[in-house]
């Protein structure tokens, strides 16, 4: 199973920041989930819509230039680090998973990746692009089909994984609060990977394991690695 440090190893670091990636790196997680908005024409690494919960700052995204937010705390005086900066930091020493919560402009999502690839040393498979926009990810497997999508659902749909394949995702990732164990087995048969977030307590993980889950967003990686290590047989 593979563990992603979710918002980088957001239980040691500031969320989202170029320390808590740092620290995930440190960690040698297999991969790292990070949140990603634009703001003008740049992309910048942040959860919140409204910034007052992760920054010193107030207001919105929008009400913010992208130069007078990268001047805001984002905690131990960290700042809000662009997705460049994020992209250069790990430079494909493990598997990235940019969610984009709100993107308007996808040619500057593509220009990203094709940075991330011929001089941050990623490889396109190391890269997935997830969204709770089904519309966005659609828009983005038209325009980069070979980039792999994570079609995100904090529901239990009625045909289950189906939505992910008529989107012709990678993977579906799901709220570990609805996922069950029919909904991994029907994701499984049309050839999707299963990623579960947000992962930290170790009755989900044997639970997620036993149903046979590809992989988890884990604020503690290094906790989630070291427990399901621990059930592997020796
Ligand atoms: O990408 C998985 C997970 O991070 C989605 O929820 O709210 O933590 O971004 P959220
Ligand atoms: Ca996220």
């Amino acid at each position: 199973m593979l563990i992603f440090a979710h918002r980088g190893a957001s239980a040691y670091a500031p969320e989202n920041t170029l320390a808590a990636i740092r620290k995930a790196l440190e960690l040698k997680v297999d991969g790292i989930e990070i949140d990603v908005h634009q703001v003008e024409q740049g992309l910048v690494v942040i959860h919140d819509r409204w910034v007052h919960r992760t920054t010193n700052g107030k207001g919105q995204l929008r009400d913010h230039s992208l130069a007078s937010l990268q001047t805001l705390d984002a905690g131990l005086g960290e700042h809000v680090p662009s997705l460049l900066q994020v992209l250069q930091l790990i430079a494909g020493r493990c598997l990235l998973n940019i969610e984009i919560k709100g993107v308007n402009d996808l040619s500057l999502l593509q220009e990203h990746i094709e940075i991330a690839v011929e001089k941050y040393h990623f490889s396109l498979d190391q890269i997935i692009v997830s969204s709770f926009d089904h519309h966005l990810l659609r828009a983005l497997k038209t325009t980069l089909p070979r980039v792999k999508i994570g079609a995100l659902t904090a529901t239990k749909p009625i045909d289950y994984a189906a939505f992910a394949q008529t989107l012709q995702a990678y993977s579906v990732n799901a709220d570990v609060s609805f996922l069950d164990e029919a909904f991994v087995a029907d994701a499984h048969q049309r050839g999707l990977k299963v990623y579960v977030y947000t992962v930290d307590e170790p009755a989900d993980l044997l639970e997620l394991t036993q149903w046979g889950v590809d992989g988890v967003f884990s604020n503690a990686p290094d906790k989630a690695k070291a427990y399901v290590a621990s059930l592997e047989p020796r």
